[in-house]
């Protein structure tokens, strides 16, 4: 696919829409505009799109229609889940608890909430990136009304032990809430199996549009509105619904409920292949896996070079391959990744972190390509500096 652009390997930053996407959104783009609290017919068509969308995405976690709530994507999710739970039970108490390898649409919300008066305790991760279920029940408290832990980390890709996480949180009478914009569309997830009460979705993580997404809410669950306006997503974000990207959504999801174990079959096949083959040219022990070798999502390879320098190897093979860096050297200082950080990876290997991410229309040709081109390019940089 496109051999005369960068291949693309940052599917964990955004993926490209699938056809059956596209074409599931271009009738919203062309005809039906309707609004879906509109009561005459170009309303009742949007409105059926959107419940149609609900049923789809519910569907592909295990939940019902009714704990959907369309959002304008993972942050906003995020947002209304922890703030929204926080706020919504003020007799319970003002603890939260969540980690040190969260993304900043949790990180962010954490910290205003502190400066609002709420107490957030962040659990540390070991060195492949998990949280320890031991750490959590030392940490929970009778006032802790809330815990968030990531399902899948966008960098490294490591899996949570949500499933135990999850019930410790529950035994301790606090609620659970997940960011899964990584996971879902690239591991099974069911609400009901992880047993959590709030569970993050990203659409364009999953081959659907950027800005939008959803958050699931379990039933009976109580959260406070963040944003205020008419009644729309059971007057929990109000707003006239984003019809068109909604659909999307909803085709993505079909699309991977449909297609997961393939899917993960192909994902885990082009991962290794890039991995065996950079391991092929460069010597193993100069090339250090970030994250946790089996519980790990399938698409996510976090490689650090030992003697490179991310942005420069970025650069080097920016003509021929697009990913991302997990650290930025600058003249009298570098910034390592906040993840790479919790995780405490040596400076020495931090430096040269990159992460590629795989998707559904990586193709082998790309991977042995990019392989050849990072290797090459790695071999170019530590002979430079020597
Ligand atoms: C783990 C995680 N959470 C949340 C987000 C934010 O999602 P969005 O870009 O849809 O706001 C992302 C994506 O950048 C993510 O990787």
């Amino acid at each position: 696919m496109h051999l005369h652009r960068p291949i693309y390997l940052d599917y964990n930053a955004t993926t490209p829409l699938t056809p059956k996407v596209i074409a599931a959104m271009r009738p919203f783009l062309e005809e039906h505009y309707g609004n879906p609290s509109s009561s005459h017919r170009y309303g009742r068509t949007a409105k059926a799109a959107v419940e149609t969308a609900r049923g789809q995405v519910a569907a592909l976690i295990g939940a019902a229609p009714g704990e959907i709530i369309f959002t304008s994507g993972g942050t906003e999710a995020n947002n209304l889940a922890v703030q929204g739970a926080a706020r919504a039970h003020p007799g319970r108490g003002k603890h939260i608890i969540t980690s040190a390898v969260e993304h900043p649409a949790v990180t962010e919300v954490c910290a205003y909430l502190e400066s609002q008066g709420f107490l957030v305790t962040t659990l540390p991760v070991d060195a492949a990136g998990q949280v320890s279920p031991e750490d959590l029940a030392e940490a929970l408290r009778p006032d802790t009304l809330l815990v968030s832990i990531m399902h899948a980390n966008n960098e490294v890709g490591t899996i949570q032990p949500i499933q135990a996480l999850a019930a410790l949180a529950h035994q301790a009478g606090a609620l659970f809430h997940t960011d899964a914009a990584q996971s879902v569309g690239k591991l099974t997830v069911d609400v009901t199996d992880l047993g959590v009460d709030l569970l993050s979705i990203a659409g364009h993580k999953l081959y659907a549009p950027k800005g939008v997404g959803a958050l699931y809410v379990r039933s009976g669950i109580k959260l406070e509105k963040v944003t205020f306006g008419a009644g729309q997503e059971r007057n929990l974000r109000p707003g006239t619904e984003n019809v068109l990207e909604i659909v999307g959504l909803g085709a993505a999801a079909e699309e991977a409920a449909q297609t997961l174990p393939q899917r993960v079959s192909h994902l885990i096949a082009m991962r290794d292949r890039l991995h065996a083959g950079l391991e092929n040219v460069l010597l193993p022990e100069t090339v250090r896996l970030n994250g946790h070798p089996e519980e790990r999502l399938p698409n996510t390879l976090n490689l650090s070079f030992i003697n490179t320098e991310a942005n420069i190897l970025l650069d080097t093979i920016a003509e021929h391959v697009a990913a991302s860096a997990g650290a930025a050297c600058h003249a009298d200082h570098v910034d390592i990744s906040s993840v790479l950080k919790a995780m405490r990876v040596p400076i020495e290997w931090a430096k040269g972190a990159l992460r590629f991410s795989v998707g559904s229309m990586t193709t082998g040709e790309e991977i042995d390509r990019a392989a050849e081109v990072i290797a090459q390019s790695v071999e170019k940089i530590r002979s430079a500096s020597h």
